[in-house]
C-alpha cells in the first residue's frame, strides 16, 4: 500500500492523539511537527517521534514528504493555517471547529472543494462502534420515526474561577465557549445519529462565572492556577452554560443544555433519540452500552460486542464483547475513515465513509452556534439556521 505523509500543527492536548490514530493505521508516516517556535516544536517531535520539526506551520505545509496536513491550533489559528494547506494543495485533517465564524468557515468549504483536495473535520463521537449500530438502526426504522431528540454534554472543568485557558479569551477561542467547544459535539452527533438536520434553535446562554484569574504564567490548556496571587482577573464575554430548544427538518422537537461548569461532569455527552415504537440512549462517559426503550416488551442495555451488533456498528469496534473500546479508538476510527478514502484515491465529491465530516459538517456546525448566539442576542427567540 502507498504511504502517506501526515504533518501536524500544533501539538498540544489533542495534537498528539491525532498521531497516536493515524500511526495505528500502519500505512501513514508522521514526517513532521510544526509548533509555536523552533524550541517547542523540536521538544514535541522528540517526544512523539517525528522526524522533522518546524517553528512555522508554513515550513510544514510545503515539505513535499507531508500530504495529509492536521490542524490542532488553537482556534483562531484554523483558517490560517488551514487556508495555507489548501492554496498548498494539501489534504486538511481540521479539528473542529472548522473556523472562529461562519464566513470563514464558508470560505474553507470553497477554497477546499475549488481546489479539489480532501477536507476533513474531526467530530470524533461519529467513530464510536455503538453510534454506527444506533445510527444504522434508526435508518433502518428499529425506533421508528423519530419526534424527540435530547440531551446535554456537561463539564466541570471550568467551575471555579481560578479554571482558565486561551478559549476564553474572544481573539484566540471565538465569541463562543460552551455551545461552540462541546455543543457543536453534540449537535453533530444528534444530526448524524438521528439522520436528520436542524433547522431552528432557540437558546439561553449564560456566563455563570463573571470574572476569571488568569494566571501570568504559561500554562497548558486545562489547568487551574497554581499561585493565586500572580493572576490577572478577565471578565468573561462568552456562555459557560447554555439550553437550546431545537426543531429538525422532518418535524422532530429536540432540546440540550451544555455547560462547563457542572460538577462532577467530566465529558458528560448524553445524546437520546424517541421514537415512534423505540428510544436509543448513548452515553459517552458509559459509550460501550446502548441503551433501547420499548413500549410493548423488555427494554434492552446493547453492549458493544461485535456478535450482536448490526454490521455498521461492528466495522467500527474491534474488540470482543467485554473488552472496552474508547475515545482513542473513535478517534483512530475517524482517521481511518478518512485515511482510507484518501488512499483509495477517491474524489472529494464522493461518498464519504460515516465516522468522515467534511468541512460542510464543520461549516453547518459553525452556522448552527451562530444561530443560537443569534437567537440569545434577540431574547431568546425562534431562529432559522441559515447557511
Ligand atoms: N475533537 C475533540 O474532541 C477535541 C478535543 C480537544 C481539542 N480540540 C480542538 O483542538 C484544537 C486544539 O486544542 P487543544 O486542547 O489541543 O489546545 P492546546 O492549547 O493544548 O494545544 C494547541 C497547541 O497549538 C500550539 N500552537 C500555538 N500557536 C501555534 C502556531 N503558530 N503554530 C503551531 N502550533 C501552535 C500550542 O503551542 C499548543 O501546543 C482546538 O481547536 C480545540 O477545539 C478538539
Amino acid at each position: 500500500m502507498k504511504r502517506i505523509g501526515m504533518g501536524l500543527v500544533g501539538a498540544g492536548f489533542v495534537g498528539p492523539h491525532h498521531i497516536d490514530a493515524v500511526r495505528r493505521l500502519g500505512y501513514v508516516d508522521v514526517v513532521a511537527i510544526a509548533g509555536s517556535s523552533n524550541a517547542s516544536a523540536a521538544a514535541k517531535a522528540e517526544q512523539l517521534g517525528a522526524a522533522r520539526s518546524y517553528g512555522n506551520y508554513l515550513d510544514l505545509i510545503h515539505d513535499p514528504d507531508v500530504h495529509v496536513v492536521h490542524n490542532a491550533t488553537p482556534n483562531y489559528l484554523h483558517f490560517p493555517v488551514t487556508a495555507a494547506a489548501i492554496a498548498a494543495g494539501k489534504h486538511v485533517v481540521s479539528d473542529k471547529p472548522l473556523a472562529l465564524t461562519p464566513a470563514e468557515a464558508r470560505e474553507l468549504l470553497a477554497l477546499a472543494t475549488k481546489a479539489g483536495i480532501v477536507h476533513a473535520v474531526t467530530f470524533n463521537y461519529r467513530g464510536n462502534p455503538l453510534v454506527q449500530h444506533a445510527r444504522a438502526a434508526i435508518a433502518a426504522g428499529d425506533i421508528g420515526r423519530p419526534h424527540f431528540v435530547h440531551g446535554h454534554y456537561l463539564q466541570d472543568w471550568l467551575l471555579k474561577d481560578t479554571d482558565y485557558s486561551w478559549r476564553l479569551e474572544p481573539d484566540k477561542g471565538g465569541v463562543t465557549s460552551a455551545l461552540g467547544d462541546i455543543g457543536s459535539h453534540w449537535c453533530d452527533l444528534a444530526q448524524h445519529v438521528a439522520g436528520l438536520r436542524i433547522t431552528h434553535v432557540l437558546a439561553d446562554i449564560t456566563t455563570v462565572v463573571p470574572v476569571r484569574k488568569k494566571p501570568r504564567a504559561a500554562r497548558n490548556a486545562f489547568a487551574s492556577a497554581a499561585d493565586e496571587s500572580d493572576v490577572e482577573l478577565m471578565p468573561m464575554q462568552m456562555e459557560d452554560l447554555a439550553s437550546v430548544l431545537v426543531r429538525f427538518d422532518n418535524g422532530a422537537k429536540g432540546s440540550f443544555s451544555v455547560g462547563q461548569v457542572c460538577a462532577g461532569h467530566k465529558n458528560n455527552l448524553v445524546l437520546e433519540i424517541c421514537g415512534s415504537t423505540s428510544t436509543m440512549t448513548w452515553r459517552q462517559e458509559a459509550q460501550n452500552e446502548l441503551w433501547i426503550g420499548h413500549r410493548d416488551r423488555a427494554n434492552e442495555r446493547l453492549q458493544k460486542d461485535p456478535s450482536l451488533m448490526n454490521d455498521a456498528g461492528r466495522g467500527y469496534a474491534h474488540l470482543p464483547g467485554g473488552h472496552q473500546e474508547a475515545w482513542s479508538d473513535a478517534f483512530m476510527n475517524v482517521m481511518r475513515d478518512i485515511y482510507g478514502f484518501i488512499a483509495a484515491g477517491k474524489k472529494p465529491s464522493d461518498t464519504h465513509p460515516p465516522a468522515f465530516a467534511t468541512f460542510a459538517d464543520g461549516y453547518r456546525a459553525n452556522c448552527l452556534v451562530d444561530a443560537m448566539l443569534k437567537s440569545a442576542a434577540a431574547g431568546s427567540v425562534w431562529t432559522e439556521v441559515k447557511e
